[in-house]
């Protein structure tokens, strides 16, 4: 690998506002795990201010803070070779973003999905939904982030970024880094339970840490067609196919593929071999992450690691980008 490669930083995000689901794995963590592998600089966050537009509840998000970074300690993503923080211990994220947002035309905005998608259901968004982007673009931008391991849902967030980054380079200089996302195409969109996106706010999901019966039942619920046993099945268009995939290597992707084309296979069995895989992959991170439930003041430690190490880098970005406008 040269310098410049290895100096690559790496960040990425995921709102504490649910519980982790096979979505998350496969379309976030495992990339994230593969850049700690590759030894590059990483920031791994929590982005708290993010799921304070859906979650109202204060206990809840506290919970489930902390219980993702459990979590993400427990899916192997190392302390000692990464940042693990919460986005509001680096309080230089909100001043950021406001400077961002006097750069940043009302249209963009008004062009994101989670935004319009909220007028358009005739609901009233508030100024945090709105705002929302600048806050991501905020968070990536404060490390000098180069990639930003997403799911496919993510990606017009990322242009947002990029946009935001270059007007504000052209109004004051060539301060900031313009980041890339990293969506491999395998993962972009992992499917739910109904087919659609799996989403936390969809009620669809695989949770990657509910009791065993709890995920039993929520893997033998995925929906299916009613083609009989002995049907020729199109592995491509099946919702139970798509998250088989994610859990097989290359040979066992090749005998499902088969066994779905030429018929006699029921879906019951494909369900079974999704339970077994699934605890194939994830039974000893399940064991991990119940041990972590005992150790609250270990993830506090890491939290607060993990913040000291982004603020090193968030603090000098930030005084950099005041200088630029004029701010003493
Ligand atoms: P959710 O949609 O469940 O609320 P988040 O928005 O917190 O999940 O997403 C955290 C990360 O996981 C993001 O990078 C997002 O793109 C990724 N992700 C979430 N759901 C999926 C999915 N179904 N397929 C692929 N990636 C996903
Ligand atoms: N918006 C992201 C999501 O819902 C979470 C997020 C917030 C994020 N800030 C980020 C992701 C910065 C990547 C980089 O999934």
């Amino acid at each position: 690998m040269t310098d410049s490669a290895k100096k690559q930083t790496i960040l990425s995000g995921i709102q504490p506002s649910g519980n982790l689901h096979l979505g998350n794995y496969f379309g976030a963590v495992q990339q994230f795990l593969q850049f700690i592998e590759e030894g590059r600089e990483c920031f791994y966050f929590l982005a708290n201010y993010h799921a304070l537009t859906s979650v109202r509840d204060a206990g809840r998000l506290l919970n489930l803070t902390r219980g993702t970074a459990a979590d993400y300690v427990a899916l192997g993503l190392d302390p000692s070779k990464c940042a693990i923080y919460v986005q509001s211990d680096l309080p230089e994220v909100c001043e950021l973003q406001w400077l961002l947002t006097t750069v940043t035309p009302m249209g963009l905005l008004e062009r994101c999905h989670a935004y319009k998608d909220k007028l358009q259901k005739g609901l009233s968004a508030d100024h945090g939904l709105f705002a929302y982007p600048v806050l991501m673009a905020a968070d990536i931008l404060i490390v000098r982030a180069n990639r930003v391991p997403v799911g496919q849902d993510q990606k017009q967030h990322l242009e947002v970024t990029r946009d935001i980054a270059g007007y504000f380079n052209n109004i004051y200089g060539d301060v900031l880094t313009i980041p890339e996302a990293y969506i491999p195409e395998k993962v972009a969109v992992v499917p739910g339970r109904d087919g659609q996106k799996m989403s936390k706010s969809y009620n669809n999901t695989i949770e990657l840490f509910a009791p065993e019966d709890v995920v039993k039942q929520q893997i033998f619920s995925i929906v299916t067609d009613s083609a009989a046993l002995k049907d020729p099945k199109d592995p491509d268009r099946s919702a139970l196919y798509a998250i088989l995939k994610l859990f097989c290597t290359e040979e066992e992707q090749a005998y499902w593929t088969d066994r779905f084309r030429s018929g006699g296979l029921g879906y019951r069995e494909v369900k079974q071999a999704i339970f077994d895989l699934y605890m194939r992959t994830f039974g000893p991170l399940r064991a991990r992450r119940l041990e972590l439930e005992n150790q609250p003041e270990y993830i506090d430690e890491v939290l607060r690691q993990g913040a000291e190490k982004a603020r090193k880098v968030a603090g000098p970005l930030v005084r950099e980008v005041r200088a630029a406008m004029g701010i003493p």
